[in-house]
C-alpha cells in the first residue's frame, strides 16, 4: 500500500534535538509529496484527536530550540486497551499510514504494542537524555544533556577547589548511569556512583580521608539518580568521615537548552531516515547510529536493557582520577 500520509509525535521526557527531528520528518515527507500531521502531546494527542497538518514553514526556526513544538506528556491512558483503541480510531479517521515516534524507551514500548495490536506502522526516532535505547550508540539529546551537566560541574569545580569542599552532584538518567559516567569522565571528577555497578561508600570515604592526608581537599562525586540521591550519599560521607559536604541536584536543567551540533546532526539524519523507511513499508523498528552507520533495530530489541561496556568506562574514570 502506497503511503500518502504520516503522523509525527514526541512522547515521554523531552530531549534537546526533538525539534530538529520534527523538522527533518516534516521536510522529508513534504519532499516526497507526502502529507504529514503533527500529533500534539504524544500518545495522548492521538487519543484526544489533537493533530494538524504541518507545512514546510511550520517547522521553520526550531532547529536550534530545545523542547518540542509538538509538546509531550507521559500517557498512562495509552497503556490501557481503551486508550489504544481510541488512538487507533484516530489513525483510521485521519487515514494515517504510519507514525514517526520521537521518544525514548517508554515511547518505543508503546509504539511496539500499538503495532502488535493494530498493525499501525511505526518507526522510532530515539530521543531521550537517558541514552537507554539498546542496539544504537546514542540517543538524540544525550550529548546536549552531558554538555549542560559538564558546564555545571566546571562551575562547581571552581568553588569546590577554592573552599576545599566535597560535592555530590546528582544527574538524571532514570535507571541508566550513562550521563553520570560521561560527565564524570569529561569533568575529571573524583568518583562516580551509578546503578549498574555497586559502589562501596566506605571505600570512597577511605579515598577521601587518604586524599586529605596527602593534601587533596576537594572532591566532586557524580551520582546517577538511579543509584542514590545526592542527599543520601552526602549524608553518609559526612557520617563516616566527619567532613562537611555540599549537594547539587541538576534535575531538569539537563533536559533543556539549545541542542549541540551533535544532537542536531543526529536528529536531522534520523528524522530523514525514519520517513524513508516508513515510505518503503518498514515498521516496528527504531533508526539509530551504530558504529558510525545508520541502522534500523527491531523495536523489540531496542526496548531491551541496553548492552553497554559500562565497566571499561567506569574503570577508566578510576584510573584517570
Ligand atoms: O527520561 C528522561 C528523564 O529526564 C529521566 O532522566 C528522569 O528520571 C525523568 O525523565 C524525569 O521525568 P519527569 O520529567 O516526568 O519528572
Amino acid at each position: 500500500m502506497a503511503v500518502k500520509k504520516i503522523g509525527v509525535l514526541t512522547a515521554g521526557g523531552d530531549a534537546p534535538g526533538m525539534n530538529a527531528a520534527i523538522r527533518a520528518v516534516v521536510r522529508t515527507a513534504i519532499n516526497h509529496k507526502i502529507e504529514v500531521m503533527g500529533i500534539f502531546r504524544g500518545w495522548q494527542g492521538l487519543i484526544n484527536e489533537e493533530l494538524k497538518t504541518l507545512s514546510h514553514r511550520s517547522v521553520s526556526g526550531i532547529i536550534n530550540q530545545g523542547g518540542t513544538i509538538l509538546k509531550t506528556v507521559r500517557c498512562p491512558e495509552f497503556k490501557t486497551e481503551e486508550g489504544k483503541k481510541r488512538a487507533f480510531d484516530t489513525v483510521k479517521k485521519y487515514a494515517i499510514d504510519g507514525l514517526a515516534v520521537i521518544g525514548g524507551n517508554g515511547s518505543f514500548t508503546a509504539a511496539h504494542e500499538f503495532f502488535k495490536k493494530y498493525g499501525v506502522s511505526c518507526i522510532g526516532i530515539p530521543a531521550s537524555i537517558d541514552n537507554d535505547i539498546n542496539g544504537i550508540d546514542m540517543t538524540i539529546g544525550w550529548d546536549t544533556a552531558i554538555n549542560t551537566a559538564l558546564d555545571a560541574i566546571d562551575n562547581i569545580r571552581d568553588t569546590a577547589t577554592s573552599m576545599e569542599r566535597i560535592f555530590v552532584v546528582e544527574v538524571m538518567g532514570r535507571g541508566s548511569g550513562s550521563i553520570a559516567l560521561a560527565v564524570a569522565l569529561a569533568g575529571g571528577c573524583e568518583d562516580v556512583i551509578i546503578p549498574e555497578i555497586k559502589s562501596d561508600l566506605e571505600d570512597i570515604c577511605h579515598d577521601i580521608v587518604e586524599g586529605n592526608i596527602r593534601g587533596k581537599m576537594s572532591w566532586i562525586i557524580v551520582a546517577a539518580e538511579g543509584a542514590a540521591s545526592a542527599a543520601e550519599i552526602a549524608g553518609k560521607i559526612t557520617e563516616i568521615t566527619g567532613l562537611d559536604t555540599r549537594t547539587v541536584v541538576l534535575g531538569h536543567v539537563q533536559r533543556g537548552g539549545r541542542p549541540t551540533a551533535q544532537s542536531r546532526d543526529l536528529a536531522l539524519r534520523l528524522g530523514y531516515e525514519a520517513v524513508n523507511r516508513l515510505l518503503k513499508g518498514e515498521t516496528d523498528k527504531a533508526v539509530g547510529l551504530c558504529a558510525g552507520k545508520i541502522v534500523a533495530v527491531d523495536l523489540e530489541v531496542a526496548i531491551r536493557k541496553k548492552e553497554t561496556k559500562i565497566e571499561q568506562w567506569y574503570d577508566l574514570i578510576k584510573i584517570l582520577t
